[in-house]
């Protein structure tokens, strides 16, 4: 079949080959046809990361069961599902476990399916590591990006006052439609809150630390910007507050936290904001406007 491969020799480090059929090899696992990807961050930015030369990567796919779990776990052949596992979905068909499947209501196309896994998964559990935020300030950090557009509808959703924290004016379109009560470009002026979701890193992240009011937590998602900084720990306790700070990685099995995400977004509640649309084949160009922060939100790519 065909797919996308890890090739450090390729100018993005990824190029198309023919490689070996995917099979099911436990008894909860199936297999789909894939008919949309989309690209995350991470998997396109530390892409050394992947498991060797030749390998497929790929996290977010979505598709049709070909064959379904030998132990009855999944859903039936045929049915449209979107799923996430840290490699393999970058290709025509793809190996998933069941647990990690959600089942696509028909309003869903696969574009905004294979946008959910990642994107939805990550902002509902680290909305959820906040603990209640009914009524409570949240600065969303990068809320520009696919986890960050997502995160600010989700926030609000659960009662949040949100505050969208973008790099310019033009990277913060759109964001108060979906729920943002504040678009702010930097932290300057922002006022205290009880929670932080992060994923730029760097000085950002000791600066929206040093926002946190006493008894708030902030959540490290990513680092966007590269190197992280130094955190003044001792300037937080003079300040007589008791703030946390939690490193995030997402936790598995994500189906139950992906059925939710792809069910509101079947209802018309969640948009995943998929700022580009393309085919497979200009993967180079999309990986360049991503990382190069010209799209709002998700790429999403077809196959085919
Ligand atoms: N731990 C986990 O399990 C997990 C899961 C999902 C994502 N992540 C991480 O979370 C972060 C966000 O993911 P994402 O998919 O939302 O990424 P994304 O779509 O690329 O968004 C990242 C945002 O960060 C901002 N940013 C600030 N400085 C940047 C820089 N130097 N380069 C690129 N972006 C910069 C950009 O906003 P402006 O242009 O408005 O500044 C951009 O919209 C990434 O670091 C990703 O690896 C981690």
């Amino acid at each position: 079949m065909r797919a996308i491969v890890f090739d450090p020799d390729a100018p993005r480090r990824f190029a198309f080959a023919e490689v070996a059929e995917p099979v099911p090899t436990r008894p909860e696992e199936l297999l789909i046809e894939v008919r949309a990807i989309s690209l995350n961050f991470g998997e396109v930015s530390h892409a050394d990361n992947a498991d060797g030369i030749g390998s497929v990567p790929g996290w977010d796919s979505a598709g049709v069961v070909l064959t379904a779990a030998a132990d009855g776990s999944g859903p039936p052949v045929g049915t449209r599902v979107a799923g996430l596992g840290w490699s393999g979905g970058w290709a025509q068909r793809r190996v998933l476990n069941s647990a990690n499947v959600a089942v696509l209501p028909d309003d869903v196309d696969f574009e905004t399916a294979a946008a959910l896994p990642v994107a939805g998964v990550t902002a509902v559990q680290t909305i959820r590591g906040l603990g209640p935020v009914l009524g409570r300030r949240v600065l969303i950090t990068g809320a520009s990006g696919g986890v960050g557009r997502v995160a600010v509808q989700l926030a609000s959703r659960a009662g949040a006052h949100v505050i969208a924290a973008v790099g310019s004016p033009q990277r913060g379109a759109g964001l108060a439609e979906l729920g943002a009560g504040e678009v702010v470009v930097g932290l300057d002026g922002v006022a205290p809150v009880h929670g932080v979701l992060e994923h730029v890193g760097g000085t950002m992240l000791a600066e929206a630390f040093h926002l946190l009011l006493d008894g708030g937590t902030l959540i490290a998602t990513g680092s966007a910007s590269g190197p992280q900084t130094t955190i003044d720990f001792e300037a937080e306790r003079m300040m007589l507050k008791r703030t946390t700070i939690k490193s995030f990685m997402v936790s598995w099995p994500v189906g139950e936290d992906l059925q939710y995400v792809v069910d509101l977004a079947g209802r018309g509640q969640l948009d995943p904001q998929i700022g580009l649309r393309d085919s497979w084949e200009n993967l180079d160009g999309a990986i360049d406007a991503l990382l190069g922060r010209r799209v709002p939100g998700k790429v999403a790519l077809t196959l085919g």
